[in-house]
C-alpha cells in the first residue's frame, strides 16, 4: 500500500496553482525590464546567463546594482529588505562601518603580498577561540574546499577510504546528495544515510566499520531545507563513529552562525573536524577547516610526510582582516546569541502565521536561517519533503519580492545583523499577505476547506 501523499493535490489544484505562478511571473517580469534585459546579454557569453546555479529562477533573476543595510536595490530602481542575506553568508549587512574601514585599509597597505602576515594570525586566533571544537585551523576559498579538504584529512588521519553523509544534504558545489546533483560530484567512495534516522545511521556506520574514514553531517540541513537534525541524532553518530574509530566532520558553514560557538558548541557535541564558511569572509570568499589539533597537524608543512595544503588566496589579506573585524568586533558572542534568539522568536511567529491559514504551512529551521514548507506532519528530512508542491515556493517568492522582500526561491529566509526590528514586522507583513492572498489554493492543496 502506498503512503497517503502529506499534500493531496490534484490535477485541478495543480493547474489552478500554474497559472498563478505564471501570473506572478508575468508580473515579476513586467515590473523588471532592466533585469530582462541584463539577463537577455548575459546569455551570450554564459550557459543560461548564470554563473552561479543557485541565483538561477524563472523567468530571470533579479539583477541587483548595489546594496546598502539590510536592503539591495535592482537595477530597476525597486529597493528590497534583503531576506536571502547571501545564503546566510551576508550575516553582516552590505556595508558595516567597521568592515568598509579594515577593507579601505587593507588596500591602503597592499595587496597580493605572496608571504604570511598578521592578519592570518589573528583571524586563526579568534576562529580557535570562538569555536569550542576547533583546536587549530587552516584556511581555504570556500565551504566546498573546506569540506573537501576535511574530508581529505580524514582519509589520509584514518588510512581508510569511505564515507557516510545523508541524502538531501548540501556539502558544496561538488558534494550535492540530492535533487540529481550528485553527477557533479566529486568522485568518493559514499553511503548515504536518511538525516536523523539513528537506527539506520548508526547500523550503517556499524556495517561499514572499519573501512569508515568519516560521517559528514550538517547539524541543520540548510540547502535541503532549513531542517534541524535533532541532538540525540548528533549524539549517536559521535558515539557510533568512535565505536569503529571513524571521525565525526561537522558542516558548520551555515550552523557556525547559530549563538556565540556554532551548533557544536549549542549541542555540546565535539566532533573531529568542524568546516567553516559564509559569513566569516566578511564578503570576500571564505572557507576554513579546523578541529583537533592531532588531526590538523598532518597539514604541518614541518613534518616530514605532511599532507600539503596549497591555495594562492588562502590567506587573501582582505578576508583575513575583514573576516577578523566582523569576527570580533561585530559578530560578537552577545550579538551573536541576539540573533539566534530574534531567529528562533522569528520562527514561532511565522509558524503562528502559516498554522493559522493551513495546516500544510509550517516554518523549519534554527536561529537566524529558517525555510517555508508546505507539508503536513512533522519534517525531519528531505524524504519529508517530497509531496511539496514546488509551484508554491515561486509563488511564494513572488509574492515576498512584490512586498519588497527578497527571499530564496527555495522559501529560505536568512537573517542578518543588519536588519532592525522594523525590518522584521515588514517581513512578517509580506509572509503574512501571502498568506492571506493565496489562501484558496493553499487551502485546496492541503484537502482543508
Ligand atoms: C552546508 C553547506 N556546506 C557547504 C557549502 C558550500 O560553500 P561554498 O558555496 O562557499 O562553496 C554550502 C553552501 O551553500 C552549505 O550550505
Amino acid at each position: 500500500m502506498t503512503a497517503p501523499a502529506r499534500s493531496p493535490s490534484t490535477a485541478k489544484q495543480n493547474s489552478a496553482l500554474i497559472t498563478e505562478v505564471e501570473e506572478a511571473a508575468g508580473a515579476f517580469a513586467q515590473r523588471n525590464p532592466n533585469s530582462g534585459r541584463l539577463f537577455a546579454k548575459a546569455q551570450a557569453s554564459m550557459p543560461g546567463g548564470n554563473t552561479r546555479s543557485a541565483l538561477y529562477f524563472d523567468p530571470f533573476p533579479l539583477y541587483v546594482e548595489e546594496s546598502f543595510g539590510a536592503r539591495i536595490k535592482d537595477v530597476d530602481g525597486h529597493v528590497y529588505l534583503d531576506a536571502l542575506g547571501e545564503f546566510t553568508a551576508g550575516l553582516y549587512g552590505h556595508s558595516d562601518q567597521r568592515i568598509r574601514d579594515a577593507i579601505v585599509v587593507t588596500a591602503g597597505k597592499g595587496v597580493s603580498n605572496g608571504a604570511p602576515g598578521s592578519a592570518e594570525i589573528n583571524l586563526a586566533d579568534a576562529v580557535c577561540a570562538r569555536f569550542p571544537a576547533i583546536e587549530m585551523v587552516r584556511f581555504c576559498n570556500s565551504g566546498t574546499e573546506a569540506n573537501l579538504y576535511a574530508l581529505t584529512l580524514a582519509r589520509a588521519a584514518t588510512k581508510r577510504t569511505k564515507l557516510i553523509a545523508f541524502s538531501g544534504a548540501y556539502h558544496g558545489g561538488v558534494l550535492v546528495f540530492g535533487g540529481g546533483g550528485e553527477r557533479v560530484n566529486a568522485p568518493y567512495d559514499w553511503t548515504l544515510c536518511r538525516y536523523n534516522g539513528i537506527d539506520e545511521a548508526t547500523a550503517t556506520i556499524a556495517k561499514v566499520g572499519s573501512e569508515l574514514a568519516a560521517v559528514i553531517v550538517e547539524p541543520m540541513m540548510s540547502n535541503g531545507g532549513c531542517i534541524p537534525a535533532t541532538r540525540e541524532f548528533l549524539e549517536a553518530l559521535r558515539q557510533s563513529c568512535d565505536k569503529v574509530g571513524a571521525l565525526l566532520i561537522f558542516d558548520e558553514v551555515v550552523t557556525s552562525r547559530m549563538g556565540p560557538g556554532g551548533s557544536h558548541a549549542l549541542h555540546g557535541i565535539t566532533p573531529d573536524l568542524i568546516t567553516l564558511g559564509k559569513y566569516l569572509g566578511a564578503g570576500f570568499s571564505f572557507g576554513a577547516f579546523g578541529g583537533k589539533a592531532s588531526i590538523m597537524d598532518l597539514m604541518n608543512p614541518q613534518r616530514p610526510d605532511a599532507l600539503p595544503h596549497a591555495g594562492t588566496f588562502n590567506n587573501n589579506v582582505f578576508t583575513m582582516s575583514a573576516g577578523f573585524v566582523g569576527l570580533s568586533e561585530v559578530f560578537t558572542p552577545e550579538r551573536a546569541q541576539e540573533l539566534y534568539e530574534a531567529g528562533e522568536a522569528l520562527r514561532v511567529r511565522l509558524s503562528k502565521l502559516g498554522h493559522e491559514c493551513s495546516r500544510i504551512v509550517q516554518f523549519t529551521g534554527c536561529g537566524s536561517a529558517m525555510n517555508i514548507h508546505f507539508v503536513d506532519g512533522d519534517i525531519t528530512c528531505p524524504e519529508d519533503l517530497v509531496a511539496e508542491p514546488k509551484e508554491l515556493f515561486n509563488l511564494f517568492h513572488f509574492d515576498l519580492m512584490e512586498a519588497g522582500v527578497y527571499a530564496a526561491r527555495r522559501g529560505q529566509i536568512n537573517l542578518s545583523l543588519a536588519m532592525n526590528d522594523d525590518d522584521l514586522t515588514l517581513l512578517e507583513q509580506a509572509v503574512a499577505q501571502f498568506l492571506e492572498r493565496r489562501a484558496p489554493i493553499i487551502r485546496a492543496i492541503g484537502g482543508e476547506r
